[in-house]
């Protein structure tokens, strides 16, 4: 097959979303190698952390080296100059008889940005920073953009409501509103992240798993963070219990709550700020604890406190085709003052899931 250069790099995009999940804190990776004709030698993509970077896993999968003569290597991220734990991809490109490397986002290490790329062209290869799919590009790599950018964990809240925004009844019945193939997307999205977040109310409400039960994310560590100002939970006996061990429960309490009754389970002491959590804080807690992106999925008091404090990065808001009048919207305890300060989503998507409709875009903050 031969591929154009647009082509070439929606593939490498489509191949980076492969390690989703496994490679955090690096960012996501693909690559895509064509021969002097352009035609589709070999992809690859950065498959978990402390293993080979994609362009090392795409020129493996050349079956004919002799063919890397004149190649043009497609890679949307611009290619390590560092040797880390696994040796920098520029110097290694540079030692092949290929013709150019095209890549999609520059590093956004300001003290590595560029290097890449002049240890390719004193090689004599051509170098090319590809202008579109920029946005496509982005998200790949939000996590690890956002990481570098803030020094924080990447925020995705989910929600799952009726189109009129409702996430339970008046009388509080709230499952399921949304449909099968919906329900089965969250599994997957929740093994994207590094943990689930949640808050005592789902907890008590509705003794939920929160683990990622699509198959991709078998072999993964399912943590998860429970939000419990008061440490009134009490974990054994909750089903979230036969899914994980204790030491992947990360248990959220005020500094002057007692830590007792949950032997093994790891308590973070958060201040509280007029009844909430210091939700930068707690990120940054949750950062040095090794959790660079966080999955949000929680009852509207989570949520909004969360979207209050301006630090949701993406939204996930799967919509149901049904109007249930009177309940509990997910944006309850939220105030926005004026309609020039309502949060706005950017980039938007939309994807139907059975009849449920996903909406996701980014909120960007500054
Ligand atoms: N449709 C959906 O997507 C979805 C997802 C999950 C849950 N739900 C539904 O949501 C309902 C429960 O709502 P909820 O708002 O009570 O649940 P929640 O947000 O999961 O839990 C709220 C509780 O968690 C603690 N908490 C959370 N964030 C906090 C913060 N920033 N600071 C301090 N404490 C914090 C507080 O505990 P204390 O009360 O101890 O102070 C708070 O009352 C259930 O009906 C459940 O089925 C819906």
């Amino acid at each position: 097959v031969i591929l154009s250069p647009r082509e070439a790099m929606a593939l490498a995009i489509e191949e980076g979303r492969k390690g989703a999940g496994f490679v955090s804190p690096n960012p996501l990776v693909g690559c895509v190698i064509l021969s002097r004709d352009f035609e589709l030698l070999g992809k690859g993509h950065h498959a978990r952390h402390g293993e080979a970077h994609a362009e090392i896993n795409a020129l493996n999968s050349v079956a004919d080296k002799a063919h890397l003569e004149g190649a043009h290597v497609y890679v949307t991220l611009e290619p390590c100059a560092h040797e880390g734990r696994t040796g920098s991809c520029a110097r290694h490109l540079a030692t092949l008889p290929i013709a150019s490397v095209v890549y999609g986002l520059e590093d956004p290490n300001p003290l590595v940005s560029g290097r890449g790329v002049e240890i390719l062209r004193q090689a004599g290869i051509t170098v090319e920073w590809f202008r579109d799919f920029q946005p496509e590009l982005e998200e790949l790599a939000e996590h690890f953009l956002l990481n570098q950018r803030l020094r924080r964990p990447f925020v995705a809240l989910k929600v799952a409501s009726s189109l009129d925004g409702l996430v339970a009844l008046g009388d509080g019945s709230s499952q399921w509103i949304t449909g099968e193939a919906a329900r089965s997307h969250v599994q997957y999205l929740r093994g994207c992240y590094d943990a689930v977040v949640t808050g005592r109310g789902t907890l008590e409400k509705d003794n939920p798993r929160m683990n990622s039960r699509d198959q991709r994310f078998h072999s993964k560590r399912q943590r998860l963070v429970v939000l419990d100002p008061e440490g009134r939970v009490r974990f054994d006996g909750l089903r979230l219990l036969e899914v994980r061990s204790r030491g992947d429960i990360y248990w959220v309490t005020a500094p002057e709550a007692s830590g007792e009754g949950n032997p093994g389970i790891a308590q973070l002491k958060i201040p509280l700020r007029e009844g909430h959590f210091d939700i930068s804080v707690l990120l940054s807690e949750l950062m040095s604890a090794g959790l660079h992106s966080i999955f949000v999925e929680a009852g509207p008091f989570t949520a909004s406190s969360f979207l209050a404090a301006g630090k949701v990065d993406r939204l996930f808001a799967f919509l149901a085709p049904k109007l249930v009048g009177r309940g509990l919207s997910w944006t309850s305890g939220l105030e926005i003052p004026s309609l020039e300060q309502a949060l706005r989503l950017h980039s938007t998507r939309a994807q139907t899931f059975g009849e449920d409709l996903l909406v996701t875009g980014r909120l960007l903050w500054s």
